[in-house]
């Protein structure tokens, strides 16, 4: 696993410099230091950028942004792509074990990488346990399943717990405090603030070897922040872009990205399926694989997948114990 120690700290907030960015056509110092700024700290995040988003985080104009994101492609060799490369770039598809083999065999095999898995449910459902497993597993040998990598934990509801994780690496026959540094932690207080944290996230993805991205909850400060009928397209706005930055973070690098969310469990709902996923249609096409966790009978959890474009639905049992998630 590659490692520098010159690079940036994630938790304090440092500004890791990954590339020079001033060997792009149109970036002095200045602007460079600008990119960075703002979190445009690789080639391919600048590559993958519209000129109107470029303009406006830097203050420049959209030509000059276009230029710049035309260099940055060019560094990449980013363009069209045949369907035989398209179909190689998902050749590089991993799947990531849950360590719960019923689960697994109901996804697929693991969550995918380049692609947004969700896991919806009520409170107390288990979807903070399931976070953490994978937090876990994702650092498994790729023989066991795992991908060998890196994690960035995006914790909105501060319930992220590093003796958990030990207790689960354990179980896993992972060392614990390995296990732990190969976690990056971030604690996000506003949804400024998570879209922030997210955008800076993407320097770490290649000097840290991130595999999977988490987001629990994926839109509590949204929600929370935006309330009221007035303020929803705004919010709906913010999401979206939010979606897409994390699709870009999986497939620029590889890597799997799970979000938590909640259900719709307000009162005032007074139609459709109280148990419906919050977030509306912008999560909902953003997300490719859903997942829905309930509490069932004697403690047990049903995990039913919601929705897949490849497989069928259905649903399995699982227990949460000292151990992780285990089936039941
Ligand atoms: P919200 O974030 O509140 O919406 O809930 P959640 O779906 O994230 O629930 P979470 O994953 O936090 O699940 C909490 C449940 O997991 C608890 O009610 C416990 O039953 C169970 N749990 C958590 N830690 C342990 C543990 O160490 N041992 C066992 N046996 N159960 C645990
Ligand atoms: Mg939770």
């Amino acid at each position: 696993m590659p490692r520098k120690k010159s690079e940036g700290d994630f938790e304090a907030g440092g500004e890791p410099t990954t590339v020079d960015l001033t060997e792009l056509e149109g970036v002095g110092p200045q602007t460079a230091g600008k990119l960075a700024s703002m979190g445009y700290t690789t080639f391919e995040s600048i590559a993958v950028a519209s000129p109107a988003e470029l303009a406006a985080s830097i203050g420049v104009s959209e030509t000059t942004a276009s230029k710049i994101i035309a260099s940055a492609r060019k560094r990449l060799k980013i363009g069209v792509e045949t369907a035989y490369d398209y179909y190689l770039k998902r050749k590089n598809i991993v799947k990531i074990t849950t360590g719960v083999r019923s689960l697994d065999s109901l996804i697929g095999g693991g969550i995918e990488t380049q692609t947004i898995t969700e896991i919806y449910g009520p409170y107390g459902s288990g979807k903070t346990q399931l976070a953490h497993q994978l937090a876990v597993t994702t650092q498994l040998p790729i023989d066991k399943g795992g991908y060998e990598k890196g994690v960035l934990y995006i914790d909105t509801e501060h319930t992220f717990r590093p003796e958990r994780i030990a207790q689960i690496a354990e179980a896993f026959g992972l060392d614990p405090v390995e296990t732990l540094k190969n976690i990056w932690y971030a604690r996000v207080f506003t949804s400024d603030h998570q879209m922030l944290i997210t955008e800076k996230a993407e320097a770490l993805m290649r000097p840290k070897n991130i595999g999977l991205v988490i987001i629990d909850s994926l839109i509590s400060h949204f929600r929370g922040e935006y309330v009221g009928r007035e303020t929803l397209a705004v919010r709906q706005q913010k999401l979206n872009l939010y979606m897409h930055k994390l699709l870009k973070l999986a497939t620029v690098y590889n890597a799997a990205v799970l979000v938590t969310n909640q259900v719709l469990a307000d009162p005032s709902t007074f139609y459709g399926d109280p148990t419906r996923p919050a977030g509306g249609h912008i999560l909902g096409h953003g997300v490719t694989m859903r997942l829905y966790i309930r509490k069932g009978k004697k403690g047990v959890r049903v995990i039913r997948l919601m929705k897949s474009p490849y497989l069928p639905e259905g649903e399995v049992e699982v227990l949460i114990t000292e151990k992780g998630i285990i089936e039941a």
